[in-house]
Formats: C-alpha cells, structure tokens, sequence
C-alpha cells in the first residue's frame, strides 16, 4: 500500500502539470482524487493491512492526500488567474482596424466671416475689434441716437444697466476708432451683436462686420462700388444689388442693401418673405453730426459706413432656409459645411 500510495502521489503530481484548462482540471480530480478515484481505491485496502502498520501507512495517506488537494486548488487558482487576463478589455487586439479621431472644423458662420474679413482686406481695409458689453454712449450717444429717440426702439436691446448694454450693432466701433485716430480711415470691425429677436431670419446672438471709409472727397459711388465688388467676390457671380432707401441716425443718406435671393432665384419664398429680395445689410454716408461728436470737420471729410449681417450671407451662400440651424449644435447640420 506504501508503495501504492507514492506511485499515485507521483503520477498525479506529473499529470497536474500538463493540465492547462479547467475542463482538464476536473478530469483529474475526478480521476485521482474523486469518490470512485484512485485514491479512493487504495484506501479501500486500509482495513485489509496489519493492525501495527494502519498508523503509518494513515498518515502517509493523509499527507499524500493533502498534498495533492492542495496542488490542485495551486493550479485552479493559476488557471483562473491566466483566463481573468485573457478576457481583459485592456488586452489590445493589434489586429483590429484602427479608429479615426474626429476632427474639428470652423463653425459655417467663423469660416463665413474669415471669407468676408479676408476680401475687406484685400480691399484695403484694416481690421479692429471691440467689446460685446457697451457704453449706452458708443452703441447710441455717439451714433447720434439720444435717450428716447425713436431709432432705440429698432433695436431691441439687452440691458445690463442703465447705462451698459450688449452691443446691438458694430457701429459704436465707429466712433471708438474716430475718436481716436485720425483720416484716412479705411477699417472694418467684425464681432457678434445681440438682440432681443427671434425667427427663420433672426437670432439673438448674430455676427455683424461694420466697415467704414473717411477721407476727403468720399461719395456714395464709392459705397455702391465696395459693396458691388464686395458681393461679386463674396457670391463669385454678378448678383443683382438692390439700394433700397432707408434711415440710420448715423447715415446721411442712408440705404438698406438687399440682395436677389439665392435660394428661391428671386421667384419669392419664405426665407425673403415672398418678394425675391433679401436684406444683407445697412448703410449710407456718415453723418456730419457723428463726425462733429469726434472732433472731424465735416466740411473736410466725408465717408461712408456699412453693417453686415453675416448669419444672412452664410444662408445665401449655402441655401439655408432657417437661420436658426446655424445655433442648434447639430453636428449633421454643422459638418456639412
Ligand atoms: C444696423 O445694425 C446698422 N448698424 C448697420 C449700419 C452700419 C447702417 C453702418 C449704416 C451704417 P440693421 O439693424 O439693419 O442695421 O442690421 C444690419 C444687418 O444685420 C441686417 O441687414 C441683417 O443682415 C442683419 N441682422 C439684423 N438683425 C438680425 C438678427 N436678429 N439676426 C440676424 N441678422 C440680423
């Protein structure tokens, strides 16, 4: 029985260490250390031994038998373990096919913008920027727009405070540079505007570029010439221009520029409101009282001014029938551009 117990304590040791899978794990406990086992069967004949050799031979049993026990939960623990890391997601599969970053774009309205700043500049026109929270006295005082002049209401303001706003418009950066420097003066301001107005070709937030020219000798012909070059580079095509009169307090004459409606070819649809034009921006000679508030002679100078709406070019120039799409952050809108 001695000898029977070593032989077995050495086949199961050999064979433990060619089991790689737990599946071959339980054939073993079942085939060495199971009920109906080989161990099993050698003990069997325990009883059938001399009474002065049933301690010895019971304990070599015992510690045979704890031994293999303990190999064996050794070897299902490793087993564990090895099939724990196998199943691990941070395992790296170097075969699988590699995963494009996403990459961002300028928004339609920035790229807009850049276009439009970049053929004012080609023009010659310097660029300035100023801030979004204004002086009720540059986005109105200065503009020749006194506490309760009608021309306020036009604009629908957003308050701070009595006497601080967001910006409505571009045009205080007028008398911002005026003030400051002197003619010839050849410069354009881009920056957002706000206003308290909302529907397919308003939002509250909007992009306006002001532009506006100071020297001697300026005429409205210069005006019509920039804005005609300016939509022909814009729209590469000579679309037609309509100076439609109109009144800004700080304009003498002053004009709203419409331009043919891309999206419906001047037929009328709901973008232009049914009449084939559609309004791109304000305009008209400086007035002599804005000049005078800055110290100009407005018997020297003359200039004109101009305030782009840079949300209705970005709709012109790519077919947009509802401004709002541009504010709405749907990247299946916004990617297409
Ligand atoms: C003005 O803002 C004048 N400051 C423009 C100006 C500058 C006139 C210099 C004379 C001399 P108006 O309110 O019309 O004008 O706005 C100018 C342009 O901004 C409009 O033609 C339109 O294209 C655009 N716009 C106006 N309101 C909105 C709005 N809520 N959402 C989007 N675009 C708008």
């Amino acid at each position: 029985m001695e000898q029977e117990l070593n032989t077995l304590q050495t086949l199961a040791k050999a064979e433990l260490n060619t089991v790689s899978s737990s599946a071959q794990l339980e054939e073993f406990r079942i085939k060495f250390l199971g009920r109906k086992g080989e161990f099993s069967s050698i003990m069997k004949n325990l009883g059938k031994v001399p009474k002065e050799d049933k301690p010895r031979l019971g304990q070599l049993a015992n510690s045979v038998k704890k031994e293999l026990e303990s190999l064996f939960h050794t070897k299902k623990q490793s087993l564990n373990t090895s099939s724990a890391a196998s199943d691990d997601s941070s395992v790296i599969d170097l075969s699988l096919p590699g995963r494009k970053p996403e990459t961002g774009k300028l928004h339609p309205v920035t790229q807009i913008m850049n276009e439009v700043c970049a053929i004012f500049e080609s023009l010659g026109f310097s660029v300035a920027e100023g801030p979004d929270v204004e002086h009720d006295h540059y986005n109105f005082e200065a503009l020749n727009i006194p506490a309760h002049h009608p021309a306020r209401d036009m604009h629908d303001t957003f308050y701070i405070s009595d006497s601080i706003l967001l910006r409505t418009h571009t045009s205080p950066m007028q008398a911002r540079i005026m003030e400051t420097q002197q003619p010839p003066l050849r410069v354009i301001a881009p920056g957002k505007v706000y206003r308290c107005d909302s529907d397919i070709t308003h939002t509250p937030m909007f992009h306006q570029v002001e532009g506006f020219l100071v020297d001697k000798n300026v005429s409205f012909a210069d005006l019509k010439g920039v804005l005609t070059i300016f939509t022909q580079k814009m729209f590469d095509k000579k679309l037609e221009l309509r100076f439609r009169p109109s009144f800004f307090p700080f304009t003498e004459p002053s004009a709203e520029v419409d331009i043919a409606c891309v999206i419906c070819n001047g037929k009328g649809c709901r973008v232009c409101k049914h009449t084939g034009w559609l309004e791109i921006l304000g305009s008209g000679m400086i007035d002599p009282e804005v000049f005078k508030k800055v110290g100009y002679d407005p018997e020297v100078y003359s200039g004109f001014a101009f305030g782009l709406g840079i949300e209705r070019i970005a709709m012109l120039k790519y077919g947009i029938d509802d401004i709002r799409l541009y504010y709405e952050n749907d990247l299946r809108f916004l990617s297409q551009f």
